[in-house]
């Protein structure tokens, strides 16, 4: 009935649906392989479309038992059913009741969509189209319905049943079974649907709302790990109350469930009432957990639970609005963490998340716009591009119309919208009424892909004392996208003068600190500069593009020691380290600028002001911002060693006051996950993973007795992560050593992966596919595929990249493997080789090599063929 020629969708060819369900009921009795699903759907022609239109329900893999028609059966020649779709050729064009049975077996279910086995429960997923894979439905977000689910299961088995909404109903049933019925009073897409079913332990807490209603909140995990959850409890109740407060946003069911299993394939999903998580983003404990993980689940929770009003209250009319709730959804995640922790240190980790991700998507055969117009696998556009470069829209929008007009427009939003499935227009329209302006320019955002990129040159006159800057503005070709038009651009700046920022005014006025740039260039004449000032530009990163300046190495210095924006001392900083480390890729024989060294050794005296600043301020550029910086015929090997140099040299300078600075932050009372105590430690590490590119003994051992001594997770991991990428003989006792005490714990286990795959050396190819075969690890568990073959391929740019193809080879082998089982899961590794054109040619010709084999490979996903399709177009 469908064709197996994948033709791509297109936004253009959006329709609305022909038919609605107002109501759903899921009859799902869960009995092995033999699982039955009863759906009865309440249906009726769509006023806004075709009538007389057969109706086609989407279908994945099922398998029909029977359907009925308000309550009989249909003659045969009158509906089709398959594996793939349900087609009711001339439907009643009244209301009426469909009812469809299938069968399934979640346990052979190993692409983690729809109805699935983990380690402690079954359960769903069903965003995108995973609900297709458990009845017949119009699988799209535009069909909001009311769902009504009951779960029958056997009661030893799975005594925890839970679903969507509120409980309404349970009880016994004969042969040791019983049941749950759920309701949910809230029209939503399927997507959103979600069931849990297992033996389960939880862990129960209660949050009174604004208004004074009391939620009961439920963390459900492995019998066990129940005492890992208490952070995770306090990060959901903040996020409860930072929503009331920054977004006016109150919960709105009786209970708020998150449900934590092994087997996901991605971080978490925000099905409504009962968020389905990745255990790695709930489960945490300060022997088991890094401060990143901490900060992870924050993030996480806060994100999935703001879905609720950014996704679930008010949806997406179709699958290419995906940023309307991502993108937002992450704005609000990163706004939250802001307020939790530090705002300028969220702000440069997520700029510095921003760059490695997006940028580098960005600049490959994978670029795509925030909404793209046309997919062949929607899977793959849960992209940084969408997520993150969407929520670096959303916080451009806040920069050009003011805090006070945004949260009108947001609440506008809320209003207008609540119940519905929305687009893009219908969002940015709500802040074109409160913002008082046309945003038209401001949508090619979402159009146009690329990195914009703006140049600024400036110059001071000392007669007229003004500052004269242009700005201007190009977008790069991108797949589909030749030319482009201008974007309005945000950008924040200010002149710096001996003694700070100076006054400055603008066209006769005093200046807010941001222009709009919306031509090609412009060039705006500051007045009242009285001195010969250092601009500094983007602050804030006030947009998502690549600045092109002339500041020279003593502007930086200036930047760096002065400015009062701190994520502009960071990026001078920044700056200063990636042109050293540049030009001791291109001259490896030049010793290392010495004022960079010494200027690092002044800011250590302060480094203990703020910690957490500090220490991304002492995190060098990694190797891939050094790549993205050198564009073309790439050698992994040369940035490495170009970057050990700089290392090197601070570390032989400055390892004495590194150290001296990591003891000054010691042993601050036991160990707590806050803001400030994990500034501290990431102060103390980056200064012993700098003290130890010295070379010193002394160094090395302060290492091992980190590692051994630890009384927390943060620490004992960053010894061992500076013990392995550091090459030395301690690493392997640290590594057993490590193992042994961990052996029994899958998350913490992952670490010990992800370390071995990210060694610098020649061996380590070759070690993670010994590594593949250990006991630990299994080929169909994400976290474990991720945690060594993603870290080795996403993170250890000279052993994936080895001159000898050897590591894109291993890729191919590895995704053609996984493609069988888990295609999501695979096309996510592909992606590893997305800046393949990048590299220098002998490289290149493997790693294309490597893609065209995959290319030629018989029955591959569609999510893999796509990924590879793109790539090589
Ligand atoms: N909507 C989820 C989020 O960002 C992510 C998501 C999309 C997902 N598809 C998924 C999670 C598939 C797991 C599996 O919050
Ligand atoms: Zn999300």
């Amino acid at each position: 009935m469908r064709s197996d020629i994948v033709r791509p969708v297109r936004l253009a060819d959006y329709r609305p649906p022909d038919y609605l369900v107002d109501t759903v009921h899921l009859d799902i009795a869960l009995d092995g392989a033999a699982t039955r699903v009863v759906a009865t759907l309440a249906v009726r022609p769509n006023p806004k479309g075709r009538s007389g239109a057969a109706l086609e329900l989407d279908g994945d893999a099922l398998t029909f038992v029977r359907a009925e028609i308000d309550g009989a059966a249909p003659a045969p020649e009158t509906y089709a059913a398959a594996s793939d779709g349900f087609t009711l050729h001339r439907p009643p064009q009244r209301p009426f009741v469909l009812t469809i049975e299938t069968r399934l077996d979640p346990a052979s279910n190993t692409q983690l969509m729809g109805l699935y086995r983990t380690a402690s429960c079954t359960c769903t997923q069903c965003e995108a189209e995973g609900f297709r894979r458990i009845t017949y439905f119009l699988d799209r977000p535009d069909v909001l319905a009311v769902y009504t689910t009951r779960i029958e299961a056997d009661k030893a088995e799975a005594p925890v049943l839970l679903a969507n909404g509120n409980r309404i109903e349970a009880g016994d049933l004969p042969g040791g079974r019983h049941y749950a019925v759920w309701h949910d009073p809230f029209p939503k897409p399927s997507y959103l649907f979600a069931m849990v079913a297992g033996d389960l332990a939880h862990v129960a807490d209660e949050f009174v709302t604004a208004s004074g209603r009391r939620v009961r909140l439920e963390i459900h995990v492995e019998p066990g790990k129940e005492g890992r959850c208490a952070y995770a409890m306090d990060a959901l109740k903040r996020s409860m109350r930072w929503d009331e407060e920054a977004f006016g946003r109150e919960y709105d069911l009786d209970v708020f469930m998150i449900v934590a299993v092994s087997d996901f394939n991605m971080g978490a999903m925000e099905n409504k009432g009962l968020n389905v998580f990745n255990d790695k983003y709930v489960l945490a404990s300060p022997e088991t957990a890094t401060d990143l993980d901490y900060a992870n689940i924050e993030a996480i929770i806060a994100h999935e639970y703001f879905h609720n009003w950014t996704g679930n209250r008010i949806t997406c009319r179709d699958w290419f609005q995906l940023c309307l709730k991502e993108g937002l959804t992450v704005f609000r995640d990163q706004e939250f963490s802001s307020d939790q922790r530090s705002r300028a240190v969220k702000r440069i980790i997520d700029v510095r998340n921003l760059r490695s991700q997006q940028f580098a998507e960005d600049a490959g055969p994978l670029a795509h716009p925030v909404r793209p117009e046309l997919y062949n696998e929607i899977n793959n556009f849960y992209t940084a591009t969408v997520y993150e470069k969407g929520a670096e829209v959303v916080r451009m929008l806040k920069a050009l119309i003011g805090d006070a007009a945004f949260r009108a427009g947001m609440d506008l939003y809320f209003r207008r919208h609540d119940g519905e499935a929305v687009t893009i227009e219908d969002f940015i329209a709500c802040f074109a009424e409160t913002g008082g302006r046309d945003l038209g320019q401001f949508m090619l955002w979402y159009r146009q892909s690329g990195t914009p990129e703006v140049k600024a040159t400036g110059q001071w006159d000392a007669k007229t004392r003004t500052y004269r800057l242009e700005l201007a503005q190009t977008i790069p070709p991108t797949p589909g996208q030749p030319s482009k038009e201008p974007m309005v651009i945000p950008v924040r700046l200010g002149l710096v003068g001996a003694s700070g920022d100076l006054p400055l005014r603008l066209a006769g006025r005093p200046f807010d600190g941001i222009v709009a740039l919306t031509e090609p260039s412009r060039t705006y004449v500051f007045e009242g500069v009285r001195e010969r000032p250092v601009p500094s530009l983007l602050r804030g990163f006030s947009a998502p593009v690549k600045l092109v300046h002339e500041l020279e190495e003593a502007d930086l210095l200036t930047l760096f020691e002065r400015d009062s924006d701190p994520f502009n001392r960071w990026q001078a900083a920044q700056s200063y380290a990636t042109g050293l480390i540049l030009r001791a890729v291109r001259k490896p024989d030049l010793p290392i600028d010495a004022r960079f060294v010494a200027a690092i050794g002044t800011f250590l005296d302060d480094a203990r002001r703020d910690p957490a600043f500090a220490a991304l301020t002492l995190t060098l550029p990694s190797e891939t911002d050094i790549a993205r910086e050198i564009g073309v015929n790439v050698d992994p090997d040369a940035i490495f060693a170009g970057r050990q140099a700089l290392r090197g040299a601070i570390g032989r300078a400055l390892h004495g006051q590194l150290m001296r600075l990591r003891e000054e932050l010691a042993g601050a009372g036991p160990y707590s996950p806050d803001a400030a105590g994990a500034g501290r430690r990431a102060l103390r590490n980056a200064a012993l993973y700098l003290a130890c590119g010295s070379g010193r003994a002394e160094v090395l051992a302060a290492v091992a007795r980190q590692f051994a001594a630890a009384d927390n997770m943060t620490d004992r991991h960053a010894a061992l992560s500076i013990l392995t990428l550091s090459d030395v003989p301690e690493a392997e006792p640290a590594l057993q050593s490590f193992y042994e005490r961990y052996r029994d714990d899958p998350l913490v286990i992952d670490k010990w992966l992800m370390v071995q795959a990210q060694i610098p050396t020649t061996g380590t190819l070759d070690r993670v596919k010994r590594l593949m075969g250990h006991p630990a690890f299994s080929i169909g568990n994400p976290n474990r595929v991720r945690a060594l073959i993603g870290a080795f391929c996403s993170g250890n740019p000279t052993q994936f990249n080895r001159a000898d193809g050897e590591g894109f080879r291993f890729l191919a082998a590895v995704v053609l493997d996984i493609d069988g089982k888990n295609p999501q899961l695979a096309a996510r590794l592909v992606s590893a080789l997305r800046s393949w054109r990048s590299l220098e040619p002998v490289r290149r010709e493997h790693a294309g090599a490597a893609l065209r084999g995959l290319a030629e490979a018989p029955s591959l996903s569609r999510d893999v063929s796509d990924i590879v399709g793109r790539a090589l177009a």
